[in-house]
């Protein structure tokens, strides 16, 4: 399946995001505020994931985006680290039964070698098993980078067509990971940072952005519909006058 691409056509902008992308931050502050450890404030994140899923679920989004895990964050201290990896295990195990039962299409984005094979193991199988699914689809990126992505489709690339030089903008966006969504209508970050953080660097090219000082396990179902309703206050012009955008309508 191919999607209009931002930068080769002004693709339609939809009142409701078919595509929400969000970097899910402040998990760390969240729990220190509290004198908790890091780890209670990302086990508080997964239960926030939860009604987010089902929200979008409710509200007609097609495609969530989630980034739970950078190819930076292997910097952070090791014990964070596999701490958070247990918390992924154990979220896939509570967790997939439930996205299938509600028509809901899992995908794990990144590069997924450096994870130990238990954990590859059962994301193949969890990618299987909810394949089928239309509802909704729910994208964790993992151990994902945006360089990292457009370098590993720029690799597949050149490999498909070897001693080539004219690629064309449409033929890398086919390599990249997510190649099957659209691209996002809507980014969000919680936390309070303003920043891309190496994120979706090549499909946000016209997304919409919407940053929050909330933490994430205090993003809550009616933050989402802020972060809509901002989203729906905007004019979307990719590249045209506001002039144009009216004589469409009208
Ligand atoms: C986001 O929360 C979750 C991950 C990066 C895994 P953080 O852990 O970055 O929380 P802060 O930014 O330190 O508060
Ligand atoms: C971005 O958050 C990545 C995830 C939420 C997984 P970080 O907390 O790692 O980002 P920086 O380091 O503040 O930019
Ligand atoms: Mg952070």
């Amino acid at each position: 399946m191919t999607h209009t691409s931002s930068t080769i056509e002004a693709p339609q902008a939809p009142a409701v995001p078919r595509h929400i992308a969000i970097i899910m931050d402040g998990n760390g502050r969240w729990a220190t505020k509290r004198f908790l450890p890091r780890m209670a404030g990302h086990v508080k994140g997964v239960e926030a994931v939860r009604g987010i899923v089902e929200a979008c679920a409710l509200r007609g989004v097609e495609y969530l985006t989630l980034f739970a895990f950078s190819s930076e964050n292997w910097r952070r201290p090791e014990e964070e680290v596999s701490l958070l990896m247990r918390l992924f295990v154990t979220a896939l195990e509570r967790e997939v039964s439930k996205m299938h039962a509600n028509d809901i299409r899992l995908r794990v984005v990144g590069d997924l070698s450096r994870f130990d094979q238990k954990l590859q193991d059962m994301i193949a199988a969890a990618e299987r098993k909810t394949a089928a699914n239309t509802r909704l689809t729910v994208s964790i990126c993992a151990n994902y980078g945006g360089r990292w992505d457009i370098m590993q489709a720029v690799r597949k690339m050149m490999a498909q067509r070897p001693g080539e030089h004219d690629f064309t903008e449409a033929e890398l966006a086919e390599h990249l990971a997510m190649a099957y969504a659209p691209e996002p209508d809507l980014f969000i970050r919680t936390g309070g940072e303003e920043r891309i953080s190496n994120f979706l660097l090549w499909q946000m090219a016209y997304t919409e952005l919407y940053f929050t000082q909330t933490y994430w396990p205090d993003f809550t179902l009616e933050s989402l519909d802020q972060a809509i309703a901002s989203y729906q206050e905007r004019e979307r012009r990719f590249g045209r006058t506001s002039a144009q955008l009216l004589e469409q309508v009208g």
